[in-house]
């Protein structure tokens, strides 16, 4: 074992080859700068990109949207929501949506990557139905299924409002979910490639990896994001709050990086819908604490935001619930998964690295009876 190198959470390991993404020098989907994508594609453009390597044409734009329009929800799946408990961590609720789907999808068992094309497109369109009809059951309403000939972050909103968005909504929904869609190797698309690696099916894969984003350290963060910024309450607090969270050693959510040590060029791209959204919404201060808050980070600590420091604000705007942040995370997230998932499955060799040992030395069994 001498020759085999040990880092801690696998830091600056290179633990496999990816075709899908890169984040060396800015983050790149398939050779494209994720910048320009946000500024001129659709998330379904995107997701296409992501599953087929290619950006679409009109027609197979055309014909992948009505796929993903055709993709229902069984019933017994909505009626397995009504009966979970109403305060159900929502991410919880995502986890078990996403593994009651294989129940009723006719491919589950094929891990041929045309059957794991027609199961992700499947994901997609359903994950944002089961977010919805969740969030609708706990309020008490009746869940609303999506509009045909609306985009799927048009649709999104439309779900849980029964009300269409307006265009900058829309369009500010639509950014989010390209932005999150993919992240090379981040520790949920890690956990889908260990999954299938082992020749395990698609939804294993995605409900393993809905687990794993679920944590603060990684997509949670987003959620515990807008709970800093509500207890700070107002941009005349926000440095005493800051410098105080900072002298008490605190993690402050929505910041650092294991990879982006010059800033996530996600957060940067972000920030002027919020402000943007801000200004129509009535919510510069948040604008204005989350600026004072965000100098004072770099300042002291010389760590910038990364994409959940605007994506909570964004969606505080879009005045959608909290504990939906990172559930909207999955719905975008779902696309990197199932491509990694295509990827690894089409060259794959079973992950299973070492471990060094840090136990007992050999000793001799003591019988029970031998045993005081
Ligand atoms: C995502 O990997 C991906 O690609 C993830 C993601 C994706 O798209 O999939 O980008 C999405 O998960 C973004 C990250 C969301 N998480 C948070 O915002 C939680 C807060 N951030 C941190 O916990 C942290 O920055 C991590 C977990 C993101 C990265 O941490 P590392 O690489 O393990 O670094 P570390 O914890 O070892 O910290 C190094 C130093 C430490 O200081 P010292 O103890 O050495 O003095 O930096 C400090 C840390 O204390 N530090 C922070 C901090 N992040 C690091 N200090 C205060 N607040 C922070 N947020």
């Amino acid at each position: 074992m001498a020759d085999l190198v040990y880092s801690p959470g696998l830091e600056g390991v290179v633990a496999g080859e990816t075709a899908i993404s890169t984040i060396v020098g800015g983050l790149e989907y398939r050779g494209y700068a994720v910048e320009q994508l946000a500024e001129h594609a659709t998330f379904e453009e995107t997701a296409y990109l992501l599953l087929y390597g290619e950006l679409p044409s009109p027609k197979e734009l055309g014909e992948f949207r009505a796929r993903l329009e055709a993709a229902q929800v069984a019933e017994p799946i909505l009626q397995t929501l009504r009966a979970l408990p109403s305060d159900a961590s929502m991410m919880d609720v995502m986890r078990t949506g996403a593994s009651m789907l294989a129940h009723w999808d006719p491919d589950t068992a094929d891990n041929s990557r045309d059957a794991n094309l027609r199961k992700a497109e499947r994901l997609l369109a359903q994950l944002p139905v089961i977010l919805a009809a969740a969030q609708r059951l706990r309020e008490g309403k009746e869940p609303v299924l999506p509009q045909p000939g609306l985009s799927l972050a048009a649709n999104q909103l439309f779900m849980l409002t029964r009300v269409e968005p307006s265009p900058a909504w829309e369009r500010a929904m639509d950014i989010s979910l390209i932005l999150y869609a993919e992240h090379e190797y981040n520790a949920s698309t890690f956990t889908a490639r260990v999954i299938c690696s082992t020749l395990s099916d698609l939804h294993s894969a995605v409900t393993g990896a809905i687990g794993a984003l679920k944590g603060p350290l990684h997509g949670g963060a987003n959620e515990r994001v807008l709970e800093v910024l509500q207890k700070v309450g107002s941009s005349d607090r926000a440095e005493g709050w800051i410098r105080n969270a900072l002298a008490s050693k605190q993690r402050i959510m929505g910041f650092g990086h294991r990879v982006y040590k010059d800033g996530d060029p996600r957060a940067a791209y972000l920030k002027a819908w919020c402000a943007k959204l801000a200004a129509e919404t009535g919510h510069e201060d948040m604008e204005q604490m989350a600026d004072v808050i965000e100098g004072i980070v770099r300042e002291e600590k010389k760590l910038p935001p990364n994409l959940d420091w605007p994506s909570a604000r964004l969606y505080h705007y879009l005045n959608l619930p909290v504990e939906l942040y990172t559930p909207l995370f999955v719905v975008s997230r779902v696309a990197g998964w199932s491509a990694h998932v295509i990827e690894q499955l089409s060259n794959n060799r079973l992950i299973r690295p070492r471990a060094n040992y840090t136990g007992p030395v050999t000793r001799q069994f003591v019988p029970l009876a031998e045993r005081k």
